[in-house]
């Protein structure tokens, strides 16, 4: 397989945990300049500690355009640019029990994407690729993630939009399934168990990790004949 990320300029936007911090890791050791922001200073402590001077770390908001701008003019070129914030409000409810602010405050996700891109666009090198991040919620619906769904159908389909517009910059979107990352740590003591009952019935019986998801970032980041796709990596979640 040919390393098309060594050298290169590679900024992940939602990465200071998780999937995206995955993907800063990999990337680096595939020889790639490395920015990766979130915004909480717990998440960027953690992220430093884990680089030990490998990758940059910064402070940044999707929905903040000046701290993006900051970092792209920063790296003064962009060859890669991603985004694996979660960005929003994890909306879990029946559609119905929903209130508009809980709805339009999931789709935060879509407009801090939309800002990310926005922003970056000027700082893309020939060559570059843009790699976003949706769910499985979004093709496959699940009682109580009607907001999560709808938002990851948005992302995908702005990916493909984009793809169509920005050719031949690829874009492409990397949907993940159940992950044990740091979005499940509001279930303290249980996450453990909860995350394998939440995979009880996928084809995979346990939940990912953010590096099998990280691989399939740097699998859209690095091939360059791919572009408006969506590639799921979820453990058959789609089909069980
Ligand atoms: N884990 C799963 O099971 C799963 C399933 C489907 C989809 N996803 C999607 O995968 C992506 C990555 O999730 P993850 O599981 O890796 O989550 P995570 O472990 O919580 O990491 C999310 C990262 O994004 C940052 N972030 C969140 N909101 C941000 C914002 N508004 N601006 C900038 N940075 C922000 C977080 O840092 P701060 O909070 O400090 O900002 C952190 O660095 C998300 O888009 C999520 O929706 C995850």
């Amino acid at each position: 397989m040919s390393n098309n990320l060594s050298g290169k300029n590679v900024v992940i936007i939602g990465g200071t945990a998780g999937i995206g911090l995955a993907t800063a890791e990999l990337a680096c050791e595939m020889g790639a300049k490395v920015w990766v922001a979130g915004r909480s200073q717990t998440h960027i402590e953690h992220a430093k500690s884990l680089s030990a001077g490998r990758f940059e770390v910064r402070q940044a908001d999707t929905h903040d355009a000046d701290a993006l701008t900051a970092i792209y003019e920063e790296a003064g070129q962009v060859d890669q640019l991603v985004s694996a914030a979660v960005g929003g409000e994890r909306t879990l409810k029946p559609f119905l029990e929903q209130t508009d602010e809980q709805f339009k405050a999931a789709f935060d996700k879509l407009w801090g994407y939309g800002k990310v891109v926005r922003t970056g666009s000027p700082f893309l090198a020939e060559g570059s690729a843009i790699t976003l991040v949706s769910g499985s919620p979004a093709r496959k619906p699940t009682a109580a993630q009607s907001a999560l769904g709808c938002v990851g159908g948005a992302v995908e389909n702005m990916v493909r939009y984009l793809a169509v517009e920005l050719a031949p910059i690829r874009v492409n979107v990397v949907s993940p399934g159940t992950i044990d990352t740091a979005m499940f740590d509001h279930f303290g003591e249980e996450k453990q168990n909860r995350l394998n009952s939440m995979t009880a019935s996928h084809l995979i019986k346990r939940p990912g990790a953010a590096a099998e998801v990280a691989e399939g970032i740097i699998f859209a980041m690095n091939n360059r004949f791919v572009t408006g796709t969506t590639i799921d990596v979820d453990g058959g979640r789609l089909l069980s």
